[in-house]
């Protein structure tokens, strides 16, 4: 194998590229990242030496443009570069270090993001690794009359948020504001005469995906937060409004579980995720200086360089 040869070694779900002498995730041929990102839905690049600085480098490979995180859920998400609107921290502010279930990023919302970059800059000292899951691995491995369910019933995320929350979710004091957000978004907003809010938004628990049918959603996590955490400000129900039952939902949760890779994380690494096909979560941990960040586009990744 020649310095420049990368070797592709599948993973539990996604593929690693390891290119011997590789500097950083810089040196490798674009197509041969394609080329594996799209047959396989994720990648991990795990001898690299991608910097906080460099990382912007890396993604503009392939999107001249990224998402900022308006509408998202996690309030506490900061810039991870100066004062980059694009370059977020994974975990922000004073958010917990429990486990965060598997989800598909931003899927309580229309224009989710595509594709989903990670570089770690330090991993925890124990424990702490992303998980990801292929979601059309998941779909075929649910029972048929869970996959009947979801094709049945259409599931509805909805938000209450008063107007200190909303304010750092939209990132603005101005309601209406808020209203063409939500219109972009895809929510419906109903917003009550104490100035709090509440947004619905109705969808599938599966993706159409080019791969297949893939389970992609925030069901569990949403689930997680109000039955186990006990926050309230936030729902998932079928349009209904009834509950997906709790059984239902561990099952799922075992069935996913057998399915989900802990990134191998070093410093330096870089990951691309297909989120309109893979789940990702967390495992939780305790060491504070664990430090992921991540970058977002609302496109979906080039077939060729
Ligand atoms: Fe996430």
């Amino acid at each position: 194998m020649s310095n420049n040869e990368s070797r592709m070694v599948p993973l539990l779900c996604g593929t690693k590229i390891d290119v011997p002498a590789a500097s950083d995730a810089m040196s490798i041929d674009k197509q041969v990242i394609l080329d594996a990102y799209n047959s396989s839905g994720a990648i991990l690049i795990e001898e690299s030496t991608l910097t906080r600085e460099k990382f912007p480098d890396f993604t503009e490979r392939f999107f001249e443009v990224f998402m900022e995180y308006v509408g998202g859920a996690n309030n506490d998400r900061q810039s991870a570069l100066k004062n980059s609107k694009t370059v977020l921290t994974v975990t922000g502010g004073n958010t917990s270090k429990t486990s965060v279930p598997l989800h598909g990023e931003m899927f309580y919302m229309k224009n989710r993001p595509s594709t989903l970059f990670f570089c770690c800059i330090q991993p925890a000292a124990e424990d702490g690794q992303t998980t990801l899951c292929d979601g059309v691995a998941l779909w075929k491995a649910l029972p048929q009359e869970f996959r009947s369910y979801f094709e049945t019933n259409a599931i509805s995320y909805r938000r209450k948020y008063d107007k200190d929350t909303w304010s750092k979710v939209y990132k603005t004091t101005n309601i209406e504001d808020v209203v063409q957000i939500c219109e972009q978004i895809g929510n419906e907003l109903m917003i009550n005469d104490d100035g709090s809010i509440e947004t619905v938004y109705r969808c599938h628990a599966y993706n159409d995906h080019h791969a297949g049918r893939a389970f992609v959603n925030s069901i569990l996590v949403w689930a997680a937060r109000e039955f186990i955490e006990g926050i309230d400000d936030s729902n998932l129900r079928l349009i209904d409004g009834s509950k997906i039952p709790m059984d239902m939902l561990y099952q799922i949760n075992d069935i996913a579980e057998e399915l989900t890779l802990n990134v191998p994380w070093k410093p330096g690494s870089v990951a691309i995720v297909d989120n309109q096909r893979f789940m990702h979560g967390r495992r939780r941990y305790e060491d504070t200086n664990r430090d992921i960040i991540m970058r977002l586009s609302d496109e979906a990744m080039p077939k060729t360089a």
